[in-house]
């Protein structure tokens, strides 16, 4: 590989809708941070920007739900997502977000650039249009039946029951979920990007000259090329987002896929006055650190603006991860099956570290990967209680208890030492090479196997058995034993930067630089070192299963909710709610109506008047046992003859999930006439 200058390293803005979880750390903030940490330890110019994604229809639906402006839907989950990346030590050089001005004008001006230089394409297309909320939808704001499978509550981009990608055109009986009411399709004029013009550029540029792209990204790619590039929109029909800068654009703003990845050069731009040397120089090596729902627009669509715009370089790798689930299942906000950052900050305080090492050496490189609990406590309990603590923690001990913590003069060493300091730089050689691959969990394996080599050292000399008979030996061994932890505290620091942060006190040591890992003596003899104390500890079984527990009720609930409860209907407004008179009444006669199984004629004291209804519950109650009992009626539903009876409003019942039927009656007694609403 061609030697760099300097790299810029950017990770996926995160949408600020929620939380982050474990899912978004293992795919792409834990890689992309030990990656960051390497390249810094090695004294490489490299910054590592990221940021909040705070436009889109996810933030406005988001908003919607809880009745706010989006405005304070993103201000609540940028603090919170901010917080949670510092705590778990992603070491961004800066956190920056979509909403502010710097963002704005940067998108706005690179649009103003293409558009400029005539690179769009303008297009009248047909969309959804609200008559009664007086707007234009977005395809997640319709909902419709699904033309696959059926399901009446598809939405206009995605139907969830089949998972089948949709068209909002696609649906029958399409309804906005703003108003309830049937859009109409209604011309409107977007801009297009044509990447079809670059499909040519791209069957070369990813197939030919990044074929060390990772299997995974190369692979979709070509897949989209082989499908044929297609001109692509890059406006929206909206009110939240980046105002399209063009006379005439009123009530359309970039689409969030367009200005997102400027964020990117925006945050950079906040960052240094020099921002332009990270993003046009080509001694630059650009790296996107993403997950693999984002493959085509950082290997595709992105590089095809900066390209159209002229003047910046392209990414020079992608290494783009799969998903970890959860447990077996599919990590899903919606259904609250996740591991949330914060929670887990709560719930093991201290432990940022262990969860590191656990997603990485699970990060899901080359495939789907499931994270579950009980890993999590063999990796802490086997593998950096064991191994890592274990080694050092001795290390310490035995120079504490028989040299007062200070590091004494090494003896004349044997082969066997002379091999153990030499298999340091192998181990180190090793990392570097996983690492400059992004194999990131082959990395930390190998940054492992200097603590195991620690622990072999220190099991195949057993100092503490001739202590008594030659001492002078155990010097040597001890004075190796920590040349190994203070190269160790050097070589997780991208992995386990709080432990490398211990390790350092604890050895009363500055930060050693990657460059002298493995070089002959790190610390000198006479040199003291601190009192330690631990670096990692037992996680006990109590502790796993109330994960477990917590996720079971998630579970519980997720089932209640999806197999027994019906879909909810289409959204309808306050206004046509307020079409039903419902009111409470007393039921003062009940007579079953002949020859039928399920019907009973009733008598109703409305506070209007008494009448007479006909009503389905015959199977589940006997007349006796419900004179006198207050229900609640429908007094405006259209007469309807019913047998030969003319039934005059509607009892309201629940159905449970058995089917039985149970009377919606008021808390306290109340007149009857009373108005429900
Ligand atoms: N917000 C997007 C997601 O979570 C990622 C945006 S990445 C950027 O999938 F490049 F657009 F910034
Ligand atoms: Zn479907």
């Amino acid at each position: 590989m061609k030697d760099y200058k300097r790299y810029l390293i950017t990770a996926a803005l995160p949408y600020a809708n929620g939380p982050v979880h474990i899912g978004h750390l293992a795919g792409v903030y834990v890689p992309a941070d030990i990656y960051v940490r390497y390249l810094r330890l090695k004294g490489i110019d490299v910054i590592f920007v990221c940021g909040s994604d705070e436009h889109g229809v996810p933030i406005t639906i988001k908003a919607r739900q809880e009745g706010v402006n989006p405005k304070e839907i993103v201000d609540r989950y940028h603090e919170m997502n901010k917080k949670a990346f510092a705590d778990f030590g992603i070491s961004f050089n800066i956190y920056s977000r979509t909403s502010n001005k710097t963002h704005h004008e940067t998108a706005s001006g690179f649009f103003k650039t293409l558009y400029d230089k005539g690179i769009f394409l303008e297009k009248t297309t047909k969309q959804y249009f609200d008559t009664e909320a007086g707007q234009f939808l977005a395809d997640r704001y319709i909902t419709g039946i699904c033309p696959i499978c059926g399901n009446a509550s598809a939405y206009g981009d995605q139907c969830e029951s089949c998972g089948t990608s949709l068209n909002a055109t696609d649906l029958k009986d399409p309804k906005s979920t703003l108003s309830g009411s049937t859009p109409e399709l209604r011309d409107t004029l977007h801009w297009f990007l044509p990447l079809d013009k670059y499909e040519d550029f791209f069957k070369n540029w990813i197939l030919k000259e990044n074929k060390h792209w990772k299997v995974n990204v190369y692979g979709q790619c070509k897949s989209w090329l082989n499908a044929g590039l297609q001109p692509r929109a890059v406006s929206r029909d909206l009110e939240w987002g980046i105002p399209v800068p063009v006379e005439g654009a009123d009530g359309k703003v970039l689409y969030v896929w367009f200005d997102a990845p400027i964020g990117y050069i925006s945050a950079t731009k906040e960052l240094t006055k020099d921002w332009e040397k990270y993003w046009k120089d080509p001694e630059t090596r650009l790296i996107h650190f993403i997950g693999k729902d984002n493959i085509v627009f950082h290997c595709i669509i992105f590089p095809a603006m900066l390209k159209a715009e002229g003047s910046y370089i392209l990414p020079e790798n992608v290494p783009a991860n799969e998903f970890l689930n959860l447990e077996g299942d599919k990590i899903s906000t919606s259904r609250n099956w996740a591991v949330w950052l914060h929670e887990y900050l709560e719930e093991f305080p201290g432990k940022e570290d262990v969860l590191r090492y656990v997603l990485c050496a699970n990060a899901p490189e080359t495939k789907d990967n499931d994270y579950t609990w009980k890993d999590f406590q063999t990796r802490n309990n086997n593998e950096l209680v064991a191994i890592l603590g274990n080694f050092v923690n001795r290390s310490f001990v035995l120079t504490q208890k028989y040299y007062n913590g200070l590091i004494p003069e090494p003896g004349k060493l044997l082969n066997s030492d002379k091999k153990t300091l030499a298999e340091i730089a192998v181990i180190k050689q090793s990392v570097e090479n996983s690492l400059d691959n992004f194999r990131i969990r082959e990395s930390l394996k190998y940054a492992m196997d200097l603590a195991r080599l620690g622990n072999k050292y220190l099991a195949d000399t057993e100092p503490w058995a001739i202590q008594k008979t030659d001492p002078e030996r155990v010097k040597t061994i001890i004075y190796i034993s920590l040349q190994i932890t203070a190269n160790l505290s050097a070589l997780i620091e991208p992995f386990l930067p709080n432990t490398a942060g211990k390790l350092r006190e604890y050895l009363n040591i500055e930060r050693i630089n990657w460059t002298d890992i493995g070089s002959d003596e790190i610390l000198k003899p006479g040199h003291h070192i601190k009192k330690p104390g631990l670096l990692f500890d037992k996680i006990e079984d109590a502790a796993i299963e109330a994960q477990l527990e917590k996720l079971n009720s998630t579970k519980k609930m997720n089932e209640g909710s999806e197999t027994n409860a019906p879909q909810q209907k289409d959204l309808i407004s306050y206004d046509e709610f307020m079409k039903n008179d419902i009111r409470i009444g007393t039921i003062l006669e009940a007579e079953k109506v002949p020859k039928t199984k399920k019907l009973m004629k009733l008598k109703i004291d409305t506070g209007i008047d008494q009448r007479t209804v006909v009503s389905g519950i015959a199977e589940y109650f006997e007349a006796e046992e419900i004179i006198g009992k207050q229900v609640s009626i429908l007094v405006n539903l259209e007469p309807r003859n019913i047998k030969g009876i003319e039934s005059q409003g509607m009892i309201l019942m629940a159905e449970d999930t058995d089917g039985s039927l149970k009377f919606i009656m008021p808390g306290d007694k109340v007149s009857n006439g009373s108005v429900i609403s």
